[in-house]
């Protein structure tokens, strides 16, 4: 698989290789709603050689490819690279590490990442690795969740948790899964790294969503850590967690759907020239 390993690691690793078709069928129609303004602040254009980091089920890459980049793939995930081949013929994508890319130095005008890094056991090792083989000039952007009083299916669930649950639950220890929704703490880690012109934004984004229960039902499996933070629960305080989520989201409920705030937080930056 790959040379970077930890327990954090191993266990977003196994829980991807799991999650990987249910993902792309529950999570699509929400995590692409971000691609024109993650593509945009990364300059993709015909030409431009474009690497898209923890790409899953490829979709940034292959809205890149609709607009002439010359695109490349990769995720550690070796279902979600299958799943990217099948949907994408003729599209690059490869097994690989965001913590430790395979590709020369320079190699790239522009590096993405959609939803990947609060993934990362070593979020600054990928960093660090865009600004690597990222071209002098080259252009950087990733995309996180916004905290979850703003992007609301995680403050709901999260919440139903700590009311009927625990939070206390054996998992490996990860890295704070809202830092890059702070835009001080982007600015501060790439700027840290060697990035300049870092800029944050908040994008717009709506889950549409037919009940309570498919939102409970997603994030239990095509979801990785919130998944696991669920499945760790008692099947007695995971039938009130899930009646508890069911009836917080229906004032979202307009015209028979469910339509939930997700908006996420886009950091871009330029390595220097
Ligand atoms: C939330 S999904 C995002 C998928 C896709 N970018 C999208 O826009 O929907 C996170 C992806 O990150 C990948 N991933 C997590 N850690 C990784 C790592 N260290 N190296 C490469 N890929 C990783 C997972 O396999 C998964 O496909």
């Amino acid at each position: 698989m790959t040379e970077s390993s930890g327990a954090f690691h191993d266990f977003e690793h196994a829980g991807w290789q799991r999650a990987s078709v249910e993902y792309d069928r529950c999570f699509g129609e929400l995590t692409t709603q971000s691609i024109g303004p993650l593509l945009d602040a990364a300059g993709a254009a015909p030409g431009l050689r474009l690497l898209d980091v923890a790409c899953g089920p490829g979709y940034v890459a292959a809205a890149a490819a609709r607009k002439g980049s010359v695109v490349t793939g990769v995720d550690f995930s070796s279902a979600m690279v299958a799943i990217a081949h099948d949907a994408n013929a003729g599209l690059d994508f490869r097994e690989g590490d965001a913590e430790n890319l395979d590709f020369p130095d320079s190699s790239f005008d522009a590096v993405v990442m959609n939803f990947g890094m609060l993934h990362l056991e070593r979020p600054e090792n990928a960093i660090a690795e865009a600004f690597r083989v990222l071209r002098p000039g080259g252009r950087y952007a990733f995309t996180v969740w916004d905290t979850p009083e703003k992007a609301l299916a995680f403050g709901i669930i999260l919440q139903s948790i700590q009311a009927h649950g625990s939070m206390n639950v054996p998992l490996p220890e990860g890295p704070p899964f809202f830092r890059f929704s702070d835009a001080d703490e982007g600015k501060r880690t790439l700027t840290a790294l060697g990035f300049v012109n870092v800029l944050s934004l908040q994008v717009p984004q709506t889950w549409n969503l037919q009940s309570g229960k498919s939102l409970f039902e997603t994030f239990r499996a095509a979801a990785v850590r919130t998944a696991a933070l669920l499945n760790a629960q008692t099947s007695a305080a995971l039938n009130k967690i899930q009646s508890e989520i069911e009836s917080r989201v229906e004032i979202f409920r307009i015209d028979g759907v469910i339509r939930l705030p997700m908006p996420a937080v886009l950091t871009s930056a330029l390595r220097p020239r």
